[in-house]
């Protein structure tokens, strides 16, 4: 639980405090000042980034411990910087077992930053921050704090109140979409995942459906099918829905489901991060997890989840590269890659969500080429519209959570690459170059007529390393921003 207040030091005593301390600019006042003087005199210590010092029983203050974070030059701090302190100062928290704690808000004019800019950012590192991913482990070595307190120097507090309970349900999303993405493959085949994914959607008050395989041959899913020819776990598609009455925009979220992805006939080498495609079902868990946010956070918008789920192995009954389907759209794919499987899951989703639900607007993420990943590295998303309004919306939501995109282009004259000797459609490109585009513009044969953009979270949907503020494994990247941008569309 999160908890934002304005700071009594006369009266409540305090465990632990931590305390954001710049080396240039004092950046609190009353007492929480006084402390950072007096340690500042005292002990040497200048606020240097990284720098971290702790003082027990503060002479002359009801606080047991004060634990002071430097964070460098005032003017060098963005929202980015107070998530990394909340969070950095959580895990100290969690390090030493703490079960509450209090961090120290400094006044919105030391930092420059609006005041809600700031709290909210404050509050996320914090929550974000505030979270392991232990369920594999016998020895718990860190847990979660009970109850986190950000106190305020004064100020509007009141106003922010909805500000932070609005933080605290997106970002136990975001944790909720790192669960899954973390949980090893075993764990989560199709149907297994599908059951977890609709429990979850249904005690948050959506409804949710899920197509079996026998549905999905009805329906005629080719090319989802084709990818989960190989496995002995049957794919299914699970949908989920928020509809609120009156809502006048419908939404929807496609995520990219393929609980492992071994590559198929076409073989992940080693060194070709095969270990990690766990991951590979990101797309689903942050559209599934974004949902059930949605459904807390009742937004006025009609938005859809769509979760095609599938596990791409190889065996005796895999697709074959060079083999041809049928996509539900009706235009037959060339396989000449069973490994580009997620294009393939992708268009028949798409193409039976514009169908179905003739949306307004309609986004997918997918963890979609090893491409967008060299080009933008791990930890930015390649973005991909032909719309600008939306591509813009998507920015500003992107800047505003810190969950990075980049937008790449969809150049016409590069369909050239994906066309196909003998079927309508090739879901390999030419050669490998401009990859993620090449993935991209195969989807944009299916979604021509709706508004559309799609999102490559293939590098920083997964962390192998923890950060400041999040644990190794998922990262929950885009649960957040899309939550900041229905608010927009
Ligand atoms: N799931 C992978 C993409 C991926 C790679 C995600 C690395 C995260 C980290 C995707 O299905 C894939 O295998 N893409 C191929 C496409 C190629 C065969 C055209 C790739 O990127 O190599
Ligand atoms: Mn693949
Ligand atoms: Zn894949």
């Amino acid at each position: 639980m999160i908890t934002l207040s304005a700071a009594d030091f006369g009266k409540s005593s305090i465990d632990t405090l931590a305390i954001p301390v710049c080396e240039d600019k004092p950046l609190h006042q009353g007492p929480v000042a006084e402390l950072v003087q007096a340690v500042r005199q005292a002990h040497a210590f200048n606020g240097e980034a990284g720098e971290r010092m702790t003082w027990g029983q503060p002479e002359g203050s009801r606080i047991r411990c004060a634990v002071f974070v430097g964070l460098g030059k005032a003017g060098d701090l963005d929202a980015d910087a107070w998530r990394r302190f909340a969070g950095g100062a959580v895990g100290e928290g969690m390090a030493r077992r703490l079960k509450e704690m209090h961090l120290a808000v400094p006044s919105p004019e030391a930092t420059g930053m609006e005041e809600a800019d700031l709290i909210a950012a404050i509050a996320e590192g914090a929550c974000l921050g505030n979270h392991v991913f232990d369920r594999y482990k016998a020895e718990k070595k860190r847990q979660p704090l009970e109850k986190i307190c950000l106190l305020t120097g004064g100020g509007a507090v009141k106003a922010h109140l909805a500000l932070v309970e609005r933080i605290e349900t997106t970002c136990a999303g975001t944790r909720m979409a790192r669960e899954w993405v973390s949980t090893p493959s075993n764990d989560k085949v199709p149907e297994a995942f599908a059951a977890e994914v609709v429990a979850a959607a249904k005690e948050a008050g959506l409804k949710a459906t899920v197509l079996d395989e026998k549905a999905l041959r009805r329906k005629g899913f080719g090319a989802l099918l084709a990818v989960a020819a190989g496995s002995d776990h049957p794919p299914v598609m699970t949908v989920l829905e928020h509809k609120p009455k009156g809502a006048k925009k419908t939404v929807v979220l496609v995520g990219k489901g393929v609980t492992f992805d071994s590559g198929g006939i076409n073989l992940k080498p080693a060194g070709s991060q095969i270990e990690e495609m766990k991951m590979d079902m990101a797309g689903a868990a942050v559209v599934a997890a974004t949902l059930i946010s949605i459904a807390r956070l009742n937004p006025p918008v009609h938005v859809v989840g769509v979760l095609p789920l599938v596990e791409n192995m190889p065996s005796g009954r895999a697709t074959r590269p060079g083999d041809i389907v049928k996509s539900f759209a009706g235009k037959t794919v060339e396989i000449g890659n069973t490994d580009a499987e997620g294009r393939l899951i992708l268009i028949d989703a798409l193409a039976w969500a514009v169908q179905q639900y003739k949306p307004d607007a309609i986004l997918d993420l997918a963890t979609l080429t090893g491409a967008c990943v060299v080009a933008l590295g791990e930890k930015i998303a390649g973005l991909f519209s032909a719309d600008d309004a939306l591509a813009e919306a998507i920015l500003t939501a992107a800047a505003r959570t810190g969950e990075r995109c980049w937008r790449l282009p969809l150049p016409k004259d590069y369909k050239e690459q994906i066309k196909s000797e003998f079927a309508d459609i090739s879901n390999l490109g030419a050669t490998r170059w401009g990859g993620a585009i090449t993935a991209a513009l195969f989807l944009s044969a299916f979604v021509e007529t709706t508004r559309w953009a799609h999102l490559d979270i293939a590098g920083p949907a997964y962390s192998k390393k923890a950060s400041d503020y999040a644990p190794a494994g998922g990262t929950g990247f885009g649960v957040r921003l899309l939550l900041d941008l229905l608010d927009r569309i």
